[in-house]
Formats: structure tokens, sequence, C-alpha cells
């Protein structure tokens, strides 16, 4: 008899507590002294990795808005380990956080973490890479992956002027790696307009490695890539047959590319076209000696900023801002989606896209 009544009273409490929680819920949204509802909120953020420069400012600029717009951040790199990543997921749920922003390393291994999260309520914006096969996922926040590809090959055409030239011109391909969603977008959208000029013969892949699969780089990695060049130059170059472009979808893997060539006693005079993306200072660097010819800008300050609009809108129970509901399935179903959009710069526009903007100071180019 005792027991039951201690049972009722530990359950009236409990609901009183909830109902209490909820209610501060409630006027920590709509108190006027802050707006955007953020009082002892928490984001967690995943990032993949401290090695490439790119996710550090992400990292970076994500934390500093997040923290302007009054919000507690838990900022994690995992060093591209999937099981340290998983693991950060779960203390972050385990601390209650209250979104969880994530960048993944394997887009296909967080299912089983984030069915927890699901489980909590806790909702999810994929970063920059798009979580595959679970329902957890709410939102994703990208540059427009397949634009990147379409970019980089544009001025393969341009640079060759593939519309007037007959070529032959010879040509490597590196793709991104096979777990990133993004890399097949990337390497899709360079095709669709490389393809042509190689089915003409105008373009001609001296290898014959032109499959996602043949091309991939796995964990995009500066030494896979660079000992790819090596073995290529060694196989099909290495008796002077000239090298005129190598297509490479980013900056990790250009590194390695240039590396190989630099090292096989390619310079400046016979250096062939070369593509990436992040504008990551070693390869600005590059573009300046002219051991690279292009990169793609994603300015991870307007990513940053449209997220944390995302965990505004979401925090106070409004639409969240998104542009694409066609795009990206994960295996789902579609994810809703906000594009941004890529640039390209090179020796000609690098100063007034990076520089001016104040992304970087001239000395940090030097
Ligand atoms: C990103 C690229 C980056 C690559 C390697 C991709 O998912 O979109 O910007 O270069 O990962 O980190």
């Amino acid at each position: 008899m005792k027991k039951k009544v201690i049972g009722i009273m530990l359950g009236v409490m409990m609901i009183a507590s909830l109902l209490t929680a909820c209610g501060t819920k409630e006027t920590s949204t709509k108190d006027s002294s802050n707006e955007s509802g953020s009082i002892g909120k928490t984001v967690g953020v995943c990032m993949p990795t401290k090695d490439l420069q790119r996710w550090n400012q992400d990292g970076d600029n994500m934390k500093k808005e997040l923290e302007k717009a009054g919000y507690n951040v838990d900022l994690q790199y995992a060093n591209n380990e999937i099981a340290t990543q998983v693991s950060q997921i779960e203390n972050m749920i385990t601390n209650g956080v209250d979104v969880l922003v994530i960048a993944s390393i394997d887009g296909g291994s967080l299912g089983t973490v984030l069915a927890d999260a699901k489980k909590k309520g806790i909702p999810v914006i994929a970063y920059d890479r798009l979580i595959m096969e679970t329902d957890a996922v709410s939102y994703y926040a990208t540059f427009d992956n397949y634009k990147v590809g379409q970019i980089q090959g544009e001025y393969i055409v341009k640079a060759l002027d593939l519309e007037n030239q007959s070529g032959p011109f010879n040509i490597e391909l590196f793709a991104g790696s096979p777990d990133d969603n993004n890399a097949r977008f990337f390497f899709n959208g360079a095709m669709d307009v490389l393809k042509p000029y190689i089915d003409s013969g105008k373009l001609n892949v001296v290898s014959g490695q032109k499959s996602f699969e043949e091309v991939a780089t796995l964990n995009w990695s500066t030494e896979a890539a660079q000992s790819r060049m090596e073995n290529l130059i060694t196989a099909y170059y290495s008796d002077g047959t000239p090298l005129h472009v190598v297509y490479s979808s980013n900056d990790s893997c250009a590194i390695g590319i240039t590396n190989a060539l630099v090292n096989a006693g390619f310079t400046k005079d016979n250096f062939p076209i070369i593509t990436g993306q992040d504008c990551d200072i070693a390869n600005l660097k590059n573009i300046i000696a002219g051991l690279q010819s292009m990169s793609i800008f994603k300015d991870t300050r307007t990513l940053a900023a449209k997220v944390v609009e995302m965990v505004e809108a979401i925090m106070k129970g409004e639409e969240v801002p998104v542009n694409d509901t066609k795009t990206y399935d994960n295996g789902t179903g579609i994810i809703p989606t906000y594009l941004c959009d890529p640039v390209f710069a090179d020796i000609n526009n690098y100063k007034e896209l990076l520089i001016d903007s104040g992304y970087y100071t001239e000395d940090q180019l030097k």
C-alpha cells in the first residue's frame, strides 16, 4: 500500500517536473531579451578532421556564429576516424545537446547512433556531406556539389579552348573518397561537361582510367593521390608523352598530384592544368607559383551563417530555410537542403575574391 502511494507521488512529481521543463522551454523561446531562443541551448558540432584546413575554418566559423547567437557549442573533430566520430556523437546525445550539426567522415556509418538522437528528439543537420541511410537527418546544408564539378569541367574546356581546338589533349582524372556522398556529385558534374570531349577524342585519358571507382581517392588522401600520380607518370608519361590536364576534385588531392609532378621534373613551363576545390592556403600558393590552375572557393562563412539560421529556425519552430527539395535522397527519402553557390578562383581573380573579401590576408599567401 505504502509503495503504491510513493509510486503515485513519484509519478505526480515527474509529471510536474516535465511540465515545468516544457514551461521553461516556452518562456526561453518567448523571452524578448533572447529572441533567438538560444538560452541554455547547446549545439553539438561534429567535424571530420583537423588535418584539412577547410574543416578547421568550418568549425571555427560555426562556433563563432553560434556563440554570437547565444548558444553553447560543443565542437569536436574526429581525426578522420569513424569510431571516434560515433563516440563523440554518443557523448553529445548523453550530454543532452539540443541540435546536432554533423560533417560526417563516412556518410553511411552513423545510422545506429543517429537512431538514438531521433529517439531523443534531437534534430540533425548534415553539414556539407549528406548522411546516408538514416531517417534521423532533418536537414542538409552544403554547397551545390554537382555545380562544383561542372565549374571545374568548364574551366578545363575554356582553358584548352576545346570548342575550337582539336587536340588531342592528354588528361588524367582524380575523384574523391568513395564513402563521401559529395565525391560522386563532383565527379559527375565534371564528367557531364568533359565526357563529350573524351568521346570525340579531343580529350584523351591516356591511362584509360575513367570510371569513378578507378579514379577515386580514399579519404581524399594527399599521399594516395601522390602515389597514384607517380604510378601514372611512370607507366604512361615517362617517355615524354605530354600531360595537358589533371582533373582533381579537391585541393588535398591536387597537392599530391603537384608533388608527384614536381618530383618527376615537371616545371612551370610544361605543367598541366590542375583543378581543385577549397582554396586552401597551400593550393593558393601553388596557384600563385603556376603549379595549380584553379580551385573552387566555398566560403565557409556563408555555409556557417546559413546553418546558424537553420538552427535558429528549428529552435523557434519556424520554417527552416531550404532551396532544394529534389536532389539529395539519402536512401530514406529526400532531405530538404540549402545549397550555397560555389565559384572558382584562379590567378586572375583570387585577390579580389579571397583577399579583398577578408577571407585571407596577403601575408598568409606568401
Ligand atoms: C568537401 C570538400 C573537401 C572534401 C575533403 C568534401 O566532402 O565538400 O570541400 O575538399 O570533402 O575533405
